[in-house]
């Protein structure tokens, strides 16, 4: 039946092409997309770098002459599910999908993959699944290694690049760390590359993990909700703080979870100055990089929402044109099926002193937005 409607909507969307060209069609129709529709799945709104990046990749698939279908899931995993359904049953010749959680889409893939239709994991690999193409992201790895890099810069131990500098202070530093959503596979990643830069200070006594809360699964935030990081700093200055001791270093690997994390140790009676953690991000929201200029928030990873954008929507163009997109890793991402090929772009660390240069002057955010 479904098989059917497809075809009879996949014949209509001829007709119509045919008819667009037959008049001259327009510019945007007869540019490599001629037409067709692509479902794009985005995870939340909820979070600004998800509209960033579906504006990003609408925007571009519309200027090869696609046609788009961009849904948010506002973190539900069926709603998600449902809508990828959708675009199936619509016609879509091809997905970008950034997963909700990355185990959750094999059903719904094996539905893409009887019809043909390729998919390209955006930002998120999708896990559990021999039916997605491509994958499309940054190094997750090194994207760690920068937000713990960040922490340590900020305390004075390494420059930004994590290379160790002269006469840097022997501590002892108190620090906590933060993981993202367990059931995203970026929170791995950036966990592992994080911890790689903090093991050889943890293990010389220059950095102490005051509550002892050293695991990933003691550090992760389910969908990296920023409440969730602020319950449980809250509860770790009560059990771990209370006498007095202050906390100097937070690794957080995202703006949200940041965000929550700033929100207890203001109620816990921090203030911006001396005693103020050094507290690590990513993505430059809007919001953290006004937390970055006031002094709240020591530093951001800015990953350009804008070129992975371009990577995904190259990808959809090469696979739907029958070719080989180009990609530049083909071994650290097995999604529990087989290793998928993926194209990873590079990050940059924001800090005060590089905000205008990083992302004004590469037009992601404006001078008056950033205020
Ligand atoms: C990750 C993504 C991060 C951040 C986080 C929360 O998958 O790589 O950049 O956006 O989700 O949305």
């Amino acid at each position: 039946m479904k098989k059917i409607l497809i075809a009879t909507l996949a014949a209509g969307a001829m007709v119509v092409s045919l008819a667009a060209c037959s008049q001259g069609g327009s510019a945007s129709e007869d540019a490599a997309g001629g037409g067709a529709l692509v479902g794009v799945a985005m995870p939340t709104k909820s979070s600004e770098r998800w509209i960033q990046d579906g504006k990003a990749v609408k925007e571009q698939l519309e200027a090869e002459g696609f046609k788009v279908d961009l849904q948010y899931a506002e973190d539900d995993i069926p709603t998600q599910v449902s809508q990828i359904e959708n675009m199936i049953t619509k016609g879509a010749e091809a997905l970008i999908i950034a997963s909700i959680d990355g185990t959750t889409l094999t059903q719904v893939l094996q539905d893409a993959a009887d019809a043909e239709i390729p998919v390209i994991a955006y930002d998120r690999l999708i896990r559990d699944t021999p039916n997605v193409s491509y994958y499309a992201s940054f190094d997750n790895y090194k994207v760690g290694q920068q937000q713990a890099n960040s922490v340590l810069n900020g305390l004075g131990l390494v420059d930004l690049e994590g290379e160790p500098v002269d006469g840097a202070p022997a501590g002892p530093f108190n620090i906590e760390m933060f993981a993202g959503s367990p059931d995203d596979n970026n929170a791995t990643f950036f966990w592992d590359g994080a911890q790689d830069a903090l093991k050889p200070f943890i293990e010389a006594g220059t950095l102490v993990v005051k509550s002892g809360q050293t695991d990933f699964e003691q550090a992760a935030t389910l969908r990296w909700d920023g409440e969730t990081a602020q319950k449980r700093m809250e509860n770790i200055l009560t059990s771990s703080y209370s006498d007095g001791t202050k906390v100097n270093g937070v690794l957080s690997p995202y703006d949200g979870i940041s965000r929550g994390i700033i929100s207890a140790l203001t109620d816990a009676g921090y203030t911006t100055g001396e005693e103020w953690p050094v507290i690590s991000g990513q993505d430059a929201e809007l919001d953290s990089v006004k937390a970055i200029n006031s002094g709240e928030q020591f530093a951001t990873i800015f990953k350009d929402t804008r070129k992975l954008a371009t990577a995904a929507v190259e990808m959809t163009v090469a696979v739907l044109d029958g070719g080989k997109p180009e990609v530049n890793n083909e071994k650290d991402y097995d999604n529990g099926e087989f290793v998928v090929p993926s194209y990873l772009l590079d990050s940059q660390i924001v800090v005060k002193d590089n905000v205008n240069d990083v992302l004004v002057d590469s037009g992601y955010w404006t001078e008056e937005e950033i205020g």
